[in-house]
């Protein structure tokens, strides 16, 4: 197969990271015999030094003409302390939702065995944690009619929905349990908002043309303690833009690292993969910061594209440097490897395939 990747590396770690996708992309390309054409653009802060934009014209160009974009990350700490300014990071992320139309926010969080003593609950708790949070991403309260009043003292974001947006995400999410555990959560807050409640209506009657499903609901305050409390009844979780960037957050932590974590982000035409963490600019440059999320995001991007035994081939060369402990120090704070020698593990592992050809599958 032949596929165009846009490489939207952005700020701090994403770089880094980014690179150990690519390579395991390579390897992956080699193995199977497929081409994928790298290009690169800027994003986020390093594109706001470079022209004064967060989203540059040329990169939203890149995207469009690409198959897929792998993203790094994005925030500078010099725009967080200053919630004033005019421009930021951050807006280069969701134009480029927007503009690519990436309704749909598929976020897995699972418990990789080996690492379950990292977790903060315990182990009993999360032993059986396996969910993925469907999260509404180009709607609610993220891209309503904002206002500030002119003497600054009083602000409003508005959270609107229409049918059609909520109808197309839980189609997407009913698919994806169908094939799962054959259970939805739909997370809201219909006791209060009407958004919530005509949430609940079109999901409803959605449900019915997926008999196979369990649908049930759940408050989004609830829904926060549940995760902490029982993440193992989860299956699949349906929910709004900002309920689920808060509780996709509350879920990355409970398998123990949030740099694990991969994400895809899907519309009807294009669709971008990146890591669920942030750009720890702490660890910029250190070669510290941990390339699997972002190897597990170019694995769903193979996933997203049909190609499940080369997903499979880069997910069991990660599950192997998990075992093997070749890990980076936030997994394990006396490890010795690096970042680069993590992603090359895992690349080479991925090339010499003697954990997927038939002989470990379960
Ligand atoms: C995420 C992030 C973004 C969001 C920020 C960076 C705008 O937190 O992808 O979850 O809030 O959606
Ligand atoms: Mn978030």
């Amino acid at each position: 197969m032949k596929l165009k990747i846009a490489l939207l590396p952005g700020d701090g770690i994403g770089p880094e990271v980014t690179a150990q996708a690519v390579s395991c992309l390579q390897a992956v390309e080699e193995t199977f015999g497929h081409e994928f054409i790298f290009a690169s653009a800027s994003v986020g802060a390093v594109a706001i030094a470079e022209t004064g934009d967060p989203l540059p014209e040329d990169t939203l160009a890149l995207c469009k003409r690409s198959d897929a974009v792998l993203f790094g990350a994005i925030g500078d700490p010099k725009f967080d302390n200053n919630p004033d300014s005019k421009v930021r990071p951050e807006q280069g992320l969701l134009k480029l939702r927007k503009e690519l139309g990436l309704f749909s926010n598929i976020r897995p969080v699972k418990v990789f065995p080996t690492l379950i003593g990292n977790s903060p609950l315990r182990r009993e708790i999360v032993e059986h944690t396996d969910f993925v949070i469907y999260r509404e991403l180009t709607g609610g309260i993220y891209f309503g009619e904002k206002t500030l009043s002119p003497d600054g003292t009083s602000a409003s974001d508005l959270c609107l929905y229409t049918e059609d947006e909520i109808s197309r995400i839980a189609h997407l999410a009913f698919k994806a349990a169908k094939n799962r555990r054959k259970k939805l959560t739909l997370v809201d807050k219909a006791n209060v908002l009407e958004s919530s409640r005509l949430w609940r209506r079109v999901v409803t009657k959605i449900a019915e043309s997926y008999p196979e499903v369990a649908l049930n609901t759940l408050f989004v305050d609830n829904a926060a303690m549940q995760l902490i409390l029982n993440p193992g009844q989860f299956d699949v979780i349906l929910t709004e833009n900002m309920f689920g960037d808060i509780l996709s957050d509350e879920g990355s932590v409970i398998g123990g690292s949030i740099g694990l974590l991969p994400s895809a982000s899907v519309g009807e035409r294009y669709s971008m993969f990146e890591p669920i963490h942030g750009s720890y600019p702490q660890a910029t440059g250190k070669n510290i910061a941990n390339p699997l999320a972002s190897i597990l995001s170019a694995a769903m991007l193979l996933e997203h594209f049909g190609l499940r035994e080369e997903a499979d081939a880069v997910s069991k060369a990660v599950d192997r440097s998990l075992r093997e402990g070749i890990v980076t120090p936030d997994l394990d704070p006396k490890s010795k490897y690096g970042t680069d020698d993590v992603g090359h593990f895992v690349a080479t592992h991925i090339a010499d395939g003697e954990d997927y050809r038939g002989l470990n599958k379960e």
